[in-house]
């Protein structure tokens, strides 16, 4: 019965040393990916009867549709990017999500120092999503700032995520950020259960624009700023953070939720709450990008619950410039990225739709 509701859960590898690697990074790939493939990945039956050998999406060699995207002055090749938390702890693992086929990574969320995380358990899966509270395990910006070396002359963009509790934190991060090469800084302000930290700073936006400015004064890469669903008007943050010189929005940041499992009469994660991903949250997170896109210039990134080409696309539409995968990664393998590329290719092969920044927006006609 308890298998009903909470299918696996998933433990700290941080906080937990002597486990050996975290359950996401030995997820088996998706049976699906050895199925003959619909239009979409995530539909039963195909639509329509436009594979590769109909459509043809490369004429020796050179593509014909061009996935090619721009956040401030980041070229991307594709807009599928990995979003932080996810097998982004050490150059070993974002060496392989490169070698995936992401068009750019974000890293963990760093601070300054050490922090080993809340005790587990910290991530559980539910039926259409991820619930987590991991309490912002990492290594330090000195030590991860080893790891980032080793990578940071990548083709692929790294973007540096970090946390602080002021605009002074935030201003070390940024500067020892770039000195360790990144290409873009990510400002956590919307984790929704760290004390002191993320959404409880980043819903303040007269502190929010304190650490924006802080933050650009400081460094000479583009500053982006992930935010969080879990308040009045997320739109009202976009635009405080525009004003205040941020080179683009991040949205959304995981959903505040919990799981309670009836048997044991307790709440299942350790924190108790935590920030709910993966599917159930795609509306929202949509939302939330159709109206900040009509409200501010500056680019937006979009993330939550992206798994398929076709949710890639509901959230350009909305007016992302790229998106973010997480939960994915996890729910459906190793090939999301380049599922969702391919299909994306197909898409607009079948649609005539040479570029896809063509598409930024359009459901905003
Ligand atoms: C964590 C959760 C978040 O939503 C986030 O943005 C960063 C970190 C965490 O629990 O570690």
């Amino acid at each position: 019965m308890y298998h009903h509701q909470v299918r696996f859960i998933i433990t700290n590898s941080f906080s937990s040393p002597h486990q050996p690697s975290p359950a996401m990074a030995v997820h088996p790939p998706h049976p699906s990916s050895t199925k003959q493939q619909p239009f979409f990945h995530n539909e039963t039956q195909p639509k329509e009867n436009i594979f590769i050998t109909t459509h043809p999406i490369s004429f020796f060699g050179v593509p014909l549709v061009n996935l090619n995207t721009r956040i401030s002055n980041l070229e991307l090749s594709n807009p599928t990017m990995l979003a932080s938390g996810i097998m982004d702890e050490d150059a070993g693992s974002i060496q392989r999500i490169i070698d995936l086929g992401a068009g750019a990574i974000v890293t963990k969320s760093i601070g300054l120092i050490p922090r080993e995380g809340y005790p587990n358990p910290t991530i559980v899966e539910l039926e259409y999503g991820l619930l987590n509270a991991m309490g912002l395990p990492n290594p330090g910006i000195d030590h991860y700032g080893k790891e980032l070396q080793q990578i940071t002359k990548s083709k692929t963009p790294i973007i540096g995520s970090i946390y602080g509790s002021n605009a002074s934190e935030f201003v070390t991060l940024g500067k020892k950020m770039e000195e360790y090469g990144v290409k873009a800084i990510e400002l956590n302000l919307s984790c929704p259960h760290a004390k002191g930290y993320g959404l409880e700073i980043g819903s303040d936006p007269n502190l929010m624009q304190e650490i924006i400015k802080g933050v650009k004064n400081s460094v000479s890469i583009p500053v982006f700023v992930k935010l969080s669903p879990n308040v009045t008007s997320i739109t009202d943050l976009a635009q405080a953070a525009e004003k205040a010189g941020a080179d683009a929005i991040v949205a959304i940041n995981t959903v505040k939720a919990m799981k309670i499992d009836p048997e044991i009469r307790m709440p299942v994660l350790a924190n108790k709450t935590g920030g709910y991903s993966g599917k159930a949250i795609k509306p929202i997170g949509v939302r939330c990008v159709y109206d900040i896109a009509k409200n501010v210039q500056i680019p937006i990134i979009g993330v939550g619950g992206i798994t398929t080409a076709s949710d890639t696309l509901e959230y350009i539409m909305a007016g992302a410039c790229a998106v973010q995968i997480g939960t994915a990664f996890y729910s459906e393998g190793l090939e999301v990225f380049r599922t969702i590329c391919t299909d994306l290719e197909s898409w607009m092969k079948h649609h005539h739709v040479k570029t896809l920044t063509d598409l930024i927006g359009v459901a905003h006609q």
